[in-house]
């Protein structure tokens, strides 16, 4: 997968992420081949650069497959979208599509047994807050699956992440959307965002809205008491709150804004567990990033032996994943690749992931791109699912069917 600049993008490319308009609704959606029509029109509306699955225009490289469906994805940002509409509007909203959502979001990472965690939606500027919401419900859900939460805190977990930044409302767009450095007195105001999104979550008719609020007024709390609104410190931050803080940190560093280029998941993995002393609880960070791809399939890395791309990333071992070695470490290609699993061959290690332009020159100087050598393979790994994950799974689809 590669970030191309519009100018580069050409016919028979396949688009490796979604593009969503102004008002949630997915007007490219991952997978489409790309046209002349549609580069046109993604020059028209102003579209920077998109994720393609590979230069080759020649073989169709499928994106991965990720956690939660297309539809799934695109129907929860519409509902938050028209969920923060609505507050702004009337001071509340109706619960039922949300919740709706919500379940349909717990629904897939319970049912599709599918690789691990990749997101690679990219979103248009208006659209992060929603999107952000969704990508940090389904890393919520994701990692109270994992820690065996029942159904109705795992439901209860999932809505409030949903609502985690409704108090972005109250703040002036002109301070959300700023690009480039805040000033302290801005800042403060952004940093009223968790109060005031538990303030309103708290004056609505919502079941369980105490515990739902959690989400929105601790996400932003460290485990050594230096976050905000509160400040408190280890466990007297809710697990709602701790479970908050890692999803949200981990997709605002791995999106893209206007203004930045996400950091891959082996960059964001590097500063929440090495450079953010403190800041989150350790033991629930490491079972998240046992069950995210760190280094997600078709990553092209230099290796200490040559260059390799990633044809597989297995659970609990997301740190090491299987390469396909194709060139040496002069970047002249192999007559065959060689399949190299990190997790046993201990002597390799990773040197540094090539991204975007390096990438885009690198497969130029190679004459081919490795990502095809990934077409007609499919990761076979897998979610290990908690014992009492199935029956969450049907408790969720039941609730769905009453909805
Ligand atoms: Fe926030």
């Amino acid at each position: 997968m590669i970030e191309l600049p519009v100018k580069y993008l050409k016919k028979g490319m396949v688009m490796s992420q979604s593009l969503y308009n102004a008002s949630g609704a997915n007007y490219l959606a991952k997978g489409t081949l790309l046209t002349e029509r549609y580069i046109s029109k993604l020059k028209q509306v102003g579209v920077t650069g998109i994720n393609v699955t590979s230069l080759d225009t020649e073989h169709v490289l499928e994106p991965p497959e990720e956690i939660l469906q297309e539809k799934t994805r695109a129907v929860a940002v519409k509902r938050v979208y028209d969920m923060f509409t609505q507050v702004v509007r009337d001071g509340r909203f109706d619960t039922a599509p949300l919740y709706k959502a919500s379940a349909a979001i717990i629904n897939d990472i319970m049912d599709r047994r599918m690789n691990l965690v990749q997101l690679t939606d990219i979103r248009t500027h208006d659209m992060y807050t929603f999107a952000h919401s969704v990508n940090v419900a389904m890393l919520c859900a994701l990692i109270g699956v994992l820690i065996g939460l029942d159904s109705h805190r795992l439901s209860n977990l999932t809505f409030g992440a949903l609502l985690h930044d409704l108090g972005k409302i109250k703040v002036p767009t002109s301070v959300l959307n700023k690009k480039g450095r805040l000033t302290d007195t801005e800042f403060s105001i952004v940093k009223t965002h968790s109060m005031q999104g538990f303030e309103l979550i708290e004056s609505m008719d919502i079941p369980d809205k105490h515990e739902i609020a959690l989400v929105a007024r601790q996400h932003h709390e460290h485990m050594d008491g230096k976050g905000y609104p509160d400040g408190r410190a280890g466990e007297a931050i809710s697990l709602y709150g701790r479970i908050g803080a890692i999803a949200d940190v981990y997709d605002a560093l791995t999106s893209a804004r206007p203004y930045k280029k996400g950091y891959p998941p082996s960059v964001a993995y590097n500063i929440m567990k090495n450079f953010s002393p403190g800041h989150f609880d350790d033991k629930l960070l490491n079972m998240f990033f046992r069950n995210v791809a760190i280094y997600p399939v078709g990553t092209i890395a230099e290796l200490s032996i040559g260059y390799g791309i990633v044809e597989e990333c297995k659970f609990g071992r997301t740190d090491r994943p299987v390469f396909l070695v194709f060139a040496d470490k002069k970047a002249r290609p192999l007559s065959k690749p060689v399949k190299i699993d990190l997790y046993s061959e201990k002597r390799v290690n990773i040197t540094s992931v090539l991204k975007d332009m390096e990438l885009f020159h690198f497969v130029r100087q190679l004459g081919f791109d490795p990502a095809t050598l990934l077409i007609g393979q499919q990761s076979a790994s897998e979610i290990e699912q908690p014992a009492a994950a199935k029956a969450v799974a049907a408790d969720t689809r039941r609730r769905m069917m009453s909805m």
